[in-house]
């Protein structure tokens, strides 16, 4: 049996990996090893203590990805072990009859660091997070194919090598018909971390106009229109994601007549909304992080609250506003002060109702924050 090599940290992060912490920076380390990425290692305190197992990235800033605290020994069955279970958790609550598009692993929420995997129906779209990743898990194809019962794949699509024609399948979601692009589409398809909430804006939405703004392919306002909404603007910049929209809704049956697809700037089309007074019962505000990083966050705070405030400026007396921000940096309290100091600007409150994150099958370790990325807030705007 070869011996792993051998790690040591820099940093005290002992406690940190004892409650599942699993990433490991290279500044965190005595000394980078010349080692290929992929390989496992052993990470250990100064005291030469071992304290966790992980795979080696030799060119991103986490260095190590941690595994497991005890040694890996067979990490083909470690990984097919884990595989197994995630989609086990997914299959126990899902309902295939009605969703067919769910995350199969969300990364370090499954323990299975540096990988995510999307299933829409047969097709499988992976993502690795760097180098270290794509060669630990470097028969993903053959794993993923293995320890997919019940259910049977007939494709696997890279999101690295995505792009031009790759074919549109269609899946459903709670009910809902999409058309999903496996080339071209966003976040490899569809942003499935919004199911769970864009049931919730459903269940609201009887009899009531809906603005649906970033609103990609549609996936709010399909399933408010489905839900007996009077009315639905769906507004994005992205043109083909627009067009998508259209023929999702043609897809559920849902009438063309009382929907309307703007392709513009979400703030541009708020302004103009704004000075024509119009209003609307629910507004949805889905946009992209504008955090992408911490550096980012001094101007990303200005823009989340020039959009909170426009937002709620739009909303009818008493009607909801439903937010939401993807930035792991923008912590979940600074997004609300941000949401209810944009209605205070626009003259109107904001009395938050409830506050949930992503999908179950996006699941967020206690020990690692960086995961919580999903905020979403609905509140009435009074
Ligand atoms: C997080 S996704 C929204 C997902 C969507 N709510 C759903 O449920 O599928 C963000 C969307 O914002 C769009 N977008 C990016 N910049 C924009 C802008 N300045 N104005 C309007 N839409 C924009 C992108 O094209 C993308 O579809």
């Amino acid at each position: 049996m070869s011996v792993s090599p051998k790690v040591i940290l820099r940093k005290n992060l002992g406690r940190a990996l004892r409650q599942g912490h699993p990433w490991i920076f290279r500044d965190a380390l005595v000394e980078a090893p010349a080692i290929r990425s992929g390989t496992v290692v052993v990470v250990a305190g100064r005291d030469g203590r071992t304290l966790a197992h992980g795979y080696w990235d030799c060119t991103g800033p986490i260095a190590v990805r941690v595994l497991d605290p005890h040694p890996v020994g067979d990490a083909r069955a470690l990984v097919c072990d884990r595989l197994r279970l995630a989609l086990a958790k997914r299959l126990a609550r899902l309902d295939r009859g009605k969703t067919n598009a769910f995350r199969w692993v969300h990364g370090e929420g499954d323990r299975l660091p540096g990988i995510h995997v999307d299933l829409y129906d047969c097709v499988a779209v992976v993502r690795f997070d760097g180098a270290g990743a794509r060669a630990f898990y470097r028969d993903l194809d053959g794993m993923l194919a293995e320890c997919s019962a019940p259910l049977t794949l007939s494709r696997f699509v890279d999101r690295e090598q995505r792009g031009g024609n790759l074919g549109e399948i269609e899946v459903r979601e709670n009910g809902v018909r999409f058309i999903v692009d496996l080339g071209r589409g966003q976040k490899g398809g569809l942003f499935l971390d919004q199911r769970e909430n864009r049931q919730a804006v459903a269940g609201r939405a009887a009899g009531k106009s809906v603005l649906n703004l970033y609103g990609y392919t549609g996936g709010f306002s399909l399933y408010a229109a489905a839900a007996g909404a009077t009315h639905t603007d769906t507004v994005d910049i992205a043109r083909p994601a627009l067009a998508t929209a259209r023929r999702n809704f043609q897809l559920n049956g849902l009438s063309l007549e009382h929907a309307g697809f703007h392709a513009t700037d979400a703030l541009a089309f708020l302004d103009q909304a704004a000075r024509r007074e119009k209003r609307w019962d629910i507004v949805i505000s889905d946009p992209p992080s504008f955090a992408p990083s911490r550096l980012a966050l001094p101007k990303a705070r200005s823009a989340y609250f020039r959009l909170h405030c426009l937002a709620a400026t739009v909303v009818a007396p008493d009607g909801l506003l439903c937010a939401a921000s993807c930035s792991s940096h923008f912590p979940r309290d600074e997004f609300l002060a941000s949401v209810e100091r944009g209605a205070a600007s626009a003259g109107r409150g904001f009395r938050l109702e409830s506050v949930s994150g992503a999908g179950f099958d996006h699941p967020v370790l206690p020990a690692f924050p960086e995961g919580d990325y999903l905020k979403f807030a609905i509140g009435r705007v009074v």
